[in-house]
């Protein structure tokens, strides 16, 4: 039986939590240039999905879609929901209004019909969520068989190994944290849980693991960010799982 403890995410509960919308523009900027997400988190999450030519790609939790552009770029034909009315303006801003952008909440059934995707991709975007079930089993239903999630989260063993006091690793427990670029701030909540318990997560709902990846920096950031560089090749960040839809029901 998992051990489940929740602490609240802000304060008062009149706080909005998990908002990307006070601070779209600077977080996108940020995520853009910045060596976690463009040397480090987005050429991992490129590299696992290889060759994306001609395949319809969905990007759950997509952001201002700078990984759903890279994939765009390589000739996917991508899709993109995000829970922030915001960054999805900004990621049609990039992606253009054609684009099949929705504004959408990934604990809620996904509005795509039934094996509309070759692939999911979920950067940085399942540690928002207590309960990955109803969420694995929808972007299960909405994979072709055969297809694959390809999935970045915080490392459980960073959360585990730099708080204080030192959770217990085998519960499955929320945290708040406060984000702030440009001079805006919000109250962000993330759950962090044991590496057993996503890759129960993933088998419970119907996936097979194929890859689990601790992937090093972009080479390109040795000169740009030095220390940085030095940091991420040395300690462990985030951690990178790819999943596959089997053809037939296991
Ligand atoms: C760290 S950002 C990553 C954005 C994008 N995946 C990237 O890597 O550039 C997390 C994103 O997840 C979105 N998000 C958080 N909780 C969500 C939820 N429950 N449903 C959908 N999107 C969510 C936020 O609005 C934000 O855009």
């Amino acid at each position: 039986m998992d051990r489940v403890t929740d602490t609240p995410a802000a304060p008062s509960d009149a706080v909005r939590v998990n908002d990307y919308d006070g601070f779209a523009e600077d977080y996108a900027a940020h995520n853009e240039s910045g060596v976690q997400n463009a040397y480090y988190e987005r050429p991992a999450m490129l590299s696992l999905a290889g060759q994306v030519s001609g395949r319809r790609i969905l990007d759950a939790g997509c952001g201002a879609g700078p990984l759903a552009a890279a994939l765009r770029e390589r000739g996917a034909q991508v899709s993109g929901i995000d829970a922030s009315a915001s960054m999805v303006a900004l990621a049609r801003r990039r992606l253009g209004d054609e684009a099949d952008l929705r504004v959408g909440d990934l604990a809620d059934p996904l509005p795509f019909p039934d094996a509309a995707f070759d692939d999911v991709v979920a950067s940085l975007v399942l540690h928002y969520l207590r309960d990955w079930g109803p969420t694995l089993a929808e972007m299960r239903r909405v994979l072709r068989p055969g297809g694959r999630l390809i999935a970045s989260v915080h490392h459980p063993f960073v959360d585990y190994a730099i708080q204080d006091p030192r959770p217990d690793y085998f519960a499955t427990t929320s945290y708040r944290d406060e984000f702030s670029f440009g001079g805006r701030s919000a109250a962000m909540k993330f759950w962090r849980r044991p590496l057993h318990a996503m890759t129960d997560a993933f088998t419970a709902a119907g996936f097979r693991l194929c890859v689990i990846s601790e992937p090093q920096p972009d080479p390109a950031a040795r000169e740009l960010f030095p220390e940085d560089f030095q940091e991420l090749s040395t300690k462990i960040g985030f951690l990178f799982f790819v999943l596959e839809a089997p053809s037939a029901p296991e």
